[in-house]
């Protein structure tokens, strides 16, 4: 998510620098420590069944992805344990200005727009981008904003090909721009415009969860399948139910729902994960910016300042018309978003869950792993300035022969908080009440509170603020985990501060000094770190750590900002370039490794190839080999897009990936800087034949035209 309502998001053109002697240092540490990724390879083929049928969906699941552990689609296990992916493909050029409105991918693939916001998913007609969204239009149609994703190839089918040609493409939709689903021109003008609660449903209607299903016709032709029953959505107005520690809990209970168990819907969901038990995780992230007042009276407490709560937002102003998001009015309504929410994709009819044992934050991705004794972790990153990465180990052991007894296991477990130290280890740290300081006296009357309140649990406990965490991803045999670090602004500012362990910091108001997992003063390129967990088991306290790679322009040094001093640099001169092995990019996002070891990255810059973007140009996906670090360009998209959201079919041989907010300019009309996806470009779509209206969001489809597996 970029723009306007994202105000910790864009970056100004700041550039950052490296500490070289103390990345050596780590460097040779992790070297020292790690196991040898033979050994763990061996011990993590930890799912190797396909779940038994049964009469229900769920429990029969086939385990796709998680199955692939340690043997490779097409690799042979001697390659599975080498672990050298193969990068076939010539990069693309950067997308440097004047920039190409177009997705852009390598010679002998292609991209097709395969669905985009406002596409019916049922047999009534499309919407017309020419005429303003209505809420019972976007409740039949695709969502806004298109984020994170994954396709769960149709059960009972195996693994062979009729499982990578028909599935569930199921997507989170983030968030909408309210001009383009008001149609406000310009769209300036929507900070001052009469708002009515038809817009702002139209707006909720558009956010949520998406579940489509698709099939192949033929080769490069990929469908929604119009007359699905499982096609779905949901909504920010969809009930959804509270499950474990903060259910039912006071901070949690509203006038209309006086239990605290039932949410109306899901807000803000950016990136996501996925179980083997056949579920959808949905991560809500910036749900504060959609609360606010026009009571100048209402002052927001220390627990609203430390989520970022405030009477403005981020500039949606629903709470002029709908009271749920009037803060002064519905206090709690914000306590019960900031979480992440499980989706049984195979019933139309289940209710969505929140799991609050998994922590309450502006959630990125739930990146779930399962070791050689079938425990269960998720890896979370909290996407704000300053803020800290996350596990959960399920106390229950992932049962593969009763899909059914997996069913509730997020509701149980331990949720830990990194510590990032400069010798590079670190430790997981337990988020429970009761155990360090986590007690009464500090706040925390229960596991509730802790929950609900997990940012003020993690400054007590002194966790490692880190630079904007976004998504995590495990690798496929070796169980290490990578994150992206997208950018921190407020990294290595003066003076100097920390969050206050006794969580009365406001979100991002810190200026964190330098550190080793965090070495660049005003981060503005981002990096990638990764980490093993000391004996390969998720139920580990303890982990080494290094950074794979500091991101940037690597060609044209830059200057930062007066507030940077000499001396945070080490002694370098003031500027940075980035150490990639290949082509550059900055400010990773989406994170995910393939079947056979990929590791492709997703940026979410300003996209418009201007300032310290001139030479890498807008937003990108990259495939890197995570032992080399090589790295090739491998899609641009349209301009003023951010590019979030990537899975494939269990083949490897079709490639799904989400195109968000081509165009995006809250300063005038979208249709200014971007056409995209009506244009044709890449294929007609529902609406191309009418001509461009607006800019919309779309999912593409990439295939490679000998056939073969995206990224050979
Ligand atoms: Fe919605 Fe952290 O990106
Ligand atoms: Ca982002
Ligand atoms: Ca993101």
């Amino acid at each position: 998510m970029s723009s306007a309502l994202h105000p910790d998001g864009k970056l100004k053109p700041h550039d950052t620098v490296s500490n070289p002697s103390t990345q050596d240092n780590i460097h040779s540490l992790i070297e020292a420590r790690m196991l040898t990724r033979r050994s763990f390879i061996k011990g993590s083929v930890a799912v190797t069944a396909v779940a038994a049928v049964s009469g229900s969906l769920l429990s029969g699941m086939p385990l796709d992805a998680f199955a692939h552990k340690g043997k490779g689609h097409h690799h042979d296990d001697d390659e599975a344990e080498t672990g050298s992916p193969v990068i076939g493909f010539t990069s693309v050029a950067p997308n440097v200005l004047p920039m190409t409105d177009a997705v852009t991918v390598p010679a002998g693939y292609t991209a097709r727009v395969l669905v985009s916001w406002g596409d019916s998913l049922t047999k009534a007609p499309h919407w017309d981008p020419a005429t303003p969204m209505d809420e019972a239009t976007q409740n039949h149609c695709y969502g806004g904003h298109t984020d994170g994703m994954h396709y769960f190839p149709f059960p009972f089918t195996g693994k062979g090909a009729l499982a990578s040609r028909r599935g569930l493409l199921v997507t989170n939709s983030e968030y909408v721009d309210p001009p383009l689903v008001n149609s406000i021109l310009p769209a300036s003008d929507y900070a001052t415009t009469t708002i009515t609660l038809d817009m702002v449903r139209a707006q909720q209607a558009g956010h949520g969860v998406n579940v489509v299903e698709i099939e192949q016709e033929k080769k490069q032709s990929w469908e929604v399948n119009r007359r699905s029953r499982l096609n779905r959505r949901i909504t920010g107005n969809t009930p959804t139910v509270v499950s474990g520690p903060a259910a039912g809990h006071p901070m949690m209970q509203t006038a209309a729902d006086p239990k605290g168990r039932v949410v109306l819907g899901t807000l803000n969901n950016c990136a996501n994960g996925y179980t083997p038990w056949g579920t959808y995780l949905a991560c809500e992230e910036n749900f504060n910016g959609y609360f606010g007042t026009s009571d100048a009276s209402f002052v927001t407490n220390t627990h609203e300042n430390r989520y970022g709560i405030s009477r403005g937002g981020f500039g949606y102003r629903w709470h002029v018309a709908d009271p749920r998001f009037d803060i002064a009015v519905n206090r709690n309504e914000p306590n019960r978003f900031g979480w992440v929410v499980e989706v049984d994709p195979w019933d139309p009819k289940s209710k969505p869950v929140k799991r609050t044992a998994l922590g309450r934050f502006k959630h990125e991705s739930a990146a779930l792993s399962v070791d050689a004794d079938d425990h269960v972790a998720l890896y979370m990153g909290d996407d704000e300035r300053n803020e800290y990465v996350y596990k959960f180990v399920c106390a229950q052991k992932y049962n593969k022969r009763n899909q059914r007894a997996n069913r509730d296991m997020l509701d149980h477990g331990t949720l830990y908080v990194a510590k990032f130290n400069a010798d590079g280890s670190g430790i997981w740290m337990p988020l429970v009440w009761g155990q360090n300081g986590l007690t009464p006296e500090n706040g925390f009357a229960n596991q509730g509170d802790v929950v609900i309140k997990a940012r003020q649990a993690a400054d007590r406990l002194g966790a490692t603020m880190m630079d904007r965490p976004e998504w995590a991803a495990v690798h496929p045999t070796s169980g290490e985990v990578y994150l992206t670090l997208t950018n921190n602004s407020r990294r290595g500012n003066t003076p100097v501060s920390s969050n206050k362990v006794d969580g009365t910091s406001g979100a991002a108001s810190a200026n964190p000094a330098v550190d080793a997992a965090n070495p660049r003063p005003d981060n503005d390129f981002g990096h990638i770190i990764r980490w093993r967990e000391d004996g390969d088991t998720v139920t580990a306290t303890s982990f080494v750590w290094d950074i794979f790679v500091q991101c940037g322009d690597k060609n044209t040094s830059k200057t930062l900002g007066a507030t940077y001093t000499q001396a945070e640099f080490d002694g370098q001169t003031l500027g940075y370039k980035g150490n990639i092995n290949g082509d550059d990019y900055g400010a990773p996002d989406g994170l995910w490794f393939d079947e056979d070891g990929r590791l492709w990255i997703q940026t979410d810059q300003a996209g418009d190839a201007k300032g310290d973007w001139v030479n890498i140009g807008g937003n990108v996906m990259m495939c890197a080999d995570p032992q080399t670090g090589e790295t090739r360009r491998f899609l641009t998209a349209p301009r003023n897009a951010e590019v979030t959201g990537v899975i494939n079919t269990p083949d490897g041989k079709s490639m799904f990936v989400g195109i968000q907010h081509p165009g995006e300019d809250w300063s005038a009309s979208f249709t200014d800087n971007s056409t995209w996806p009506d244009s044709g470009a890449n294929g007609p779509t529902t609406n191309s034949r009418r001509g461009v209206a607006k800019p919309r969001s779309s999912v593409i489809v990439i295939t490679k035209d000998d056939g073969g597996v995206i990224g050979t």
